[in-house]
């Protein structure tokens, strides 16, 4: 599936935010084809992971490498080129309220891509088609959508610019079983029939056990075990284990 060519590289970073230590000395690697799935409790670091790779966040040390290029060392514009590949499915979905669905989805094909309308409208029908969704909302807001069809329309906004590597943060949260489950579908379609790379946030073990070829645990700052999922499940790692079996029991605390 993988010649193992590293496309994302995050290198010894560490991130504060004031004096707490988010992410401490992380180091991961993300292969060219892979899907990555990223787990951990909440507020361990986990979206910020995702906004160092797509050049939202910069670390206070540590490189973030992206297509053999270090983020960090590179102008504004060379930054932008290099998002022009990504396509971000954020949590919460984070459409413009104001915009309509058509604006949404379309919004980086007509400012960054300059695309001409007409050829957006297409593009745009393609791609709410492929998250199941019908053409009919284009002209509706974000307010008049359900949540499980924010986030679709979310994920046709990332996929809209045909990106190489697609970095999602809780695509199945708040959805349904069976929405969910044809997100997974989703995520494993682009990767089988357009190469791409992806990095999932998730806490839906069952999501990671289905679309990952690795699974990556943060604890405290830290990348404390990486895996096949059926290493991950199998993981004698008390903290890992704790958090793949969602037990109380364990070195995590409740809170
Ligand atoms: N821009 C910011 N300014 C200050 N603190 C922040 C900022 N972004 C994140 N944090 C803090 O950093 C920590 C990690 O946040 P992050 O959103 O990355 O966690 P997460 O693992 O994605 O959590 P969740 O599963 O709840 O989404 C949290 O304590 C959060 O409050
Ligand atoms: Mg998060």
């Amino acid at each position: 599936m993988n010649g193992q060519k590293t496309i994302i590289k995050l290198l010894n970073i560490s991130k504060n935010f004031g004096n707490r230590k988010v992410l401490d000395n992380i180091s991961l690697e993300v292969f060219a084809g892979e899907t990555l799935v990223i787990i951990g409790r909440s507020g361990v670091g986990k979206s910020t992971i995702l906004k160092h790779i797509a050049g939202l966040l910069a670390p206070d040390a540590g490189e973030v490498w992206v297509d053999g290029q270090e983020l960090t060392r590179q102008k504004e514009a060379e930054v932008n080129e290099l998002r022009k590949k990504m396509g971000v499915v954020f949590q919460y979905a984070a459409l413009f309220d104001s915009l309509t669905v058509f604006e949404n989805v379309a919004f980086r094909l007509l400012r960054d891509f300059r695309m001409p309308v007409a050829e957006a409208v297409e593009v745009v029908k393609k791609k709410l088609e492929l998250v199941g969704l019908k053409d009919n909302l284009l002209d509706l807001k974000p307010a008049q959508l359900s949540g499980g069809m924010r986030k679709r329309v979310g994920l046709a906004r990332a996929i809209a610019v045909d990106p190489e590597i697609i970095l999602y943060d809780e695509p199945t949260s708040g959805l349904d079983p069976v929405s969910s489950e044809a997100i997974n579908d989703l995520i494993l379609e682009m990767q089988k029939k357009l190469g791409v790379t992806s990095v999932v946030v998730t806490h839906d073990m069952h999501s990671a056990y289905k679309v990952a070829n690795r699974i990556a645990m943060i604890y405290d700052g830290k990348i404390i075990g990486t895996g096949t999922p059926e290493e991950i499940k199998q993981s004698q790692d008390p903290y890992i284990h704790q958090f793949v079996t969602g037990s109380v029991e364990g070195p995590m605390p409740v809170r």
